[in-house]
């Protein structure tokens, strides 16, 4: 009785009626609207998944990936800062550069190690850097005096601006070996 009531809906069509005429929805229209629906949906689907694929292809192109680098030319304080006799360490990490203060000049030496470019440590207690890699050590001033280093730490560019700032340009180096630690642009008299 109940299977020949269900076999009846199935077959039976369902009738709505709107003002103007009446339509016969069968079971198999609303299976064909419900997969249709749901086609539309995954090609949607698929569609926005393409576009968003292709935009950040785009997106890429237009900002492609870029290297920032920290600035190579930065402001450093002023000369009252730094402490005559002392190594700051204030810039090492950010710009690669230690600022040496001595009795009547100022400079700023580069933190990589003319040996295969690591970073030596200051170690106050000794007066030097230490590089940890290969042992090689320098004096305070830069000069190289222990372990496989070939030459000094090099030193950058440094003036002082109209407001007193002092300015490290770490486009321009000066090598000690090359005699060029006595340009001008090399250190700052105080
Ligand atoms: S890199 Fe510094 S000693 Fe080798």
């Amino acid at each position: 009785m109940s299977e020949n009531n269900s076999e009846e809906k199935k077959d039976s069509p369902v009738i709505s009626s709107d003002n103007s005429s009446t339509k016969e929805i069968t079971i198999d229209d609303k299976i064909d609207r419900r997969h249709f629906i749901k086609w539309i949906t995954v090609g949607w689907a698929a569609f926005i998944a393409i576009v968003a694929g292709y935009g950040s292809l785009v997106l890429r192109y237009l900002f492609p990936n870029v290297l920032f680098e920290p600035k190579q030319s930065f402001r450093a304080g002023t000369v009252d800062d730094y402490v005559i006799g002392e190594v700051s360490e204030v810039y090492k990490e950010k710009h690669g550069v230690w600022i040496v203060r001595e009795q009547d000049k100022l400079y700023a030496l580069s933190t990589i190690c003319t040996h295969l470019g690591c970073t030596p440590n200051w170690q106050a207690a000794e007066a030097k850097y230490k590089c940890p890699c290969h042992g090689s050590g320098f004096y305070k001033n830069g000069i190289n005096f222990e372990g496989p280093a070939p030459r000094p730490l090099e030193r950058f560019k440094i003036t002082l601006s109209d407001d007193g700032s002092i300015v490290v340009d770490k486009t321009k180096k000066f090598q000690q070996e090359k005699g060029e630690w006595s340009d001008p642009e090399s250190f700052i008299l105080v």
